[in-house]
């Protein structure tokens, strides 16, 4: 893994504290509290702009003086956030122009937050100022260790149509197009006469009939809004990094439209994530009988471990969540809040603050739930916090910087999942086939990283893996096309699925055999092919052949349908279609290139195809040879100078056992393992390091 990681010596554990928010008597016993449960950090500021600056131009800082003071007091180091995602209603009620609007122009208004647009040259002003000088005033406190830039960038919204921003996306299209004639080319704008003559003719995607937009502009749009929000975060970084050197500088992700590589990459120390996996527990799981549930947030994981290999937990999910609203979510069971924690940490986080320390008693998230409850007398999810406190102060020091360990990856891009967010034949391929991959995997046990294919990935990020799963590239640039084939040529394991490299990075369909710049790498061509979107004919039956077999009979292929034809001799068939006009043809084939191999299955992936693939891969379970896991527990290790740290992570609602083949130390516990049955009780816990 590369990327920028949170660099500390010791595990910092905290929590999320809103001092504007509760009675001044109250910080003293707050922070006391916070001490015992073994918090050493505290994240403040990012909603107060009132009360930094309650008249324009009339900065306050008293209040956040003596929190931060008081905090030091109790040897606490404090987080700053920007408060620039909640503008002041002085502001929004002088400038109105500094609001976002829906598609329809209409305004969004006052009394939420992330109402505002990133384009408007007043807002920026505005917000320039107030990191100035909230830095200013913090650059050199003791306990001020760093800045969470805005709060969470994208998220409740992630499309931008305030005039501010159809001017800047304009500006945008100039830069990277130079001419018109450029920009309708790129378009396509010949069809259905698109064609522009002056640059003030064109918008973001406004109402149409039948909401059916240009689908090149909709990809621009996406990467517009990318940049835009990077434009953003720069102003406010730049200001920060010149003013308080000393502090780093992080926000809190992962959302929509935002390249949080380029982001991390350009302007922050580390990247940070906010973790809720209770939102699974209102999600549908289509495969009912072994949901994954909270455990699909460890995928969710990976794809932040590639933009960090160590990351921080900004906020991690410490009760119930409800707005007033919307999101109406049970309460985590005893002993789940604390498997989250684990989860977190065993995808590579080192400091992890809990959302938050009390629940609010006004306001749309008094159903949010802190550590603490309305009545701030002890409960069960103080008492985990507790335990996670007491753990974590003992083995915190031993993991800190110790990297996940995998030798499969998933790989994914940021234009394909835009371009996949508009169109229907190949955008949902990808949920389905991550989803497959992620089950499979996670039932055998064996762990998995994300890789996001960039114009700057690099050969070694790739070579690391023995084995990548890149399910439906459909746009793929002849660079990428490059950098695949010197992978597998190299020894590596490559697969596809439907749809792969048909468009280019315009969204054009080619002119060329499918799978395009791939087809000589895969050794097939695709020689038609069709959507499955009937209710009868969702999935088309599948028959393995050349010594491939799978757990489902018959196994199917789902949504999408490639019809192959093998090109190149080294091409082998693994599964043919067994119905419809196509039985008997091809469906799932291997290609020896190189020392590597290349697959390519016409449909997407189920969790059956990947599993009956994983053996032939030789992929192991990261407990072979050592630990038998039964399905409910998935297994994470983190390694650091030779030590080997592996984290057992029970999901289900009752005890189950493992079995130990060799001696181990249990670090939670304190005590050394013989080996033998090994007990991981309801949503347990275990981190055992191997002797
Ligand atoms: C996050 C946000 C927090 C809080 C939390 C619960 O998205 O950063 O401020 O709103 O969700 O809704």
């Amino acid at each position: 893994m590369t990327g920028k990681a949170c660099a500390v010596q010791q595990f910092e554990l905290g929590v999320c504290y809103y001092p504007e928010q509760w009675p001044e008597a109250m910080w003293e016993d707050d922070y006391r509290r916070m001490r015992e449960l073994g918090f050493t950090i505290v994240r403040m500021g990012e909603f107060a702009w009132n009360v930094f600056e309650p008249e324009e131009g009339v900065y306050d800082f008293g209040l956040f003086d003596r929190a931060i003071a008081l905090a030091h007091r109790h040897g606490l180091k404090v987080i700053l956030g920007t408060p620039t995602a909640t503008p002041p209603a002085w502001l929004t009620h002088r400038h109105p122009e500094v609001l976002n609007a829906s598609k329809e122009g209409v305004l969004y208004r006052h009394g939420m937050r992330r109402h505002y647009n990133y384009s408007s040259p007043v807002y920026r002003e505005y917000c320039a100022r107030i990191t100035r000088s909230m830095a200013e005033h913090y650059a050199d406190h003791p306990v001020v260790v760093g800045w969470q830039i805005d709060n969470e960038l994208n998220c409740e919204i992630q499309v931008f149509y305030s005039e501010a921003d159809h001017a800047a996306f304009r500006m945008w299209l100039q830069n990277k197009y130079g001419t018109l004639a450029a920009l309708n080319e790129a378009w396509g704008t010949v069809f259905w006469n698109q064609g522009y003559s002056d640059w003030e003719q064109i918008h973001l995607t406004r109402p149409t009939p039948a909401d059916s937009v240009n689908p090149h502009l909709a990809l621009d749009e996406k990467r517009f809004i990318s940049d835009n929000t990077i434009s953003f975060a720069r102003l406010q970084a730049q200001i920060i990094r010149e003013l308080a050197p000393k502090q780093w500088i992080t926000t809190n992700g992962l959302f929509g439209h935002l390249d949080s590589h380029a982001l991390t990459g350009e302007l922050l120390d580390f990247f940070s994530y906010d973790s809720y996996p209770n939102f699974s527990t209102i999600w549908n799981d289509a495969d009912r009988d072994t949901p994954m549930l909270d455990r699909t947030v460890s995928s969710t994981l990976s794809r932040v471990r590639s933009i960090s290999p160590n990351f921080c937990i900004m906020e991690q999910q410490s009760g119930p969540g409800g707005w007033v609203n919307r999101m109406a979510q049970p309460s985590p069971k005893p002993g789940q809040m604390r498997l989250w924690t684990y989860q977190s940490v065993a995808h590579g986080a080192d400091m992890l603050l809990y959302f938050r320390w009390r629940t609010a008693t006004f306001g749309t998230e008094i159903y949010w739930h802190g550590i603490n409850d309305y009545h701030n007398r002890p409960n069960r999810r103080v008492a985990e916090a507790a335990a996670v406190g007491r753990e974590l102060g003992r083995l915190g020091a031993d993991i800190a910087g110790s990297r996940y360990a995998a030798e499969a990856a998933m790989v994914r891009d940021y234009a394909n999942e835009w371009d996949g967010e508009l169109d229907v034949w190949h955008g949902p391929l990808r949920e389905e086939s991550e989803y497959g991959w992620t089950k499979a995997l996670q039932l055998a046990h064996i762990p998995f990283d994300f890789v996001y294919m960039r114009e700057e990935t690099a050969l070694e990020e790739l070579t690391r893996y023995k084995v990548l799963v890149y399910p439906h590239p459909a746009i793929m640039t002849e660079r990428t096309a490059d950098l695949l084939k010197q992978y597998v040529a190299g020894g590596g394991k490559l697969l596809f699925g439907a749809r792969t490299g048909y468009k280019d990075e315009r969204g054009h369909c080619r002119m060329a055999p499918f799978p395009g710049p791939v087809a000589d790498l895969c050794g097939v061509t695709v020689e038609d092919f069709t959507l499955l979107n009937g209710a009868d004919s969702a999935a088309t039956p599948l028959s393995w052949v050349n010594g491939l077999s799978g757990t489902e009979t018959p196994a199917r292929a789902h949504r999408f349908n490639d019809i192959l034809r093998p090109e190149a001799d080294t091409a082998e068939v693994l599964a043919e279609y067994a119905a419809d006009y196509y039985a008997g043809m091809p469906a799932l084939t291997c290609n020896r290139y190189g020392s590597g191999e290349a697959y390519y299955y016409g449909a997407a992936y189920s969790r059956e195809v990947a599993q009956a693939l994983i053996g032939r891969l030789g992929l192991e379970p990261a407990a072979a040879g050592w630990c038998e896991l039964p399905p409910e527990v998935e297994i994470a290790v983190r390694v650091k100078d030779g030590r080997r740290f592996a984290f057992l992570l029970n999901y289900a609602n009752r005890e189950v056992e493992a079995r130990l083949l060799q001696e181990a130390d249990d670090l939670l516990e304190g005590v050394r393992l013989a080996g033998g049955r090994l007990a991981l009780p309801p949503y347990g816990v275990k981190v055992l390091e191997l002797k």
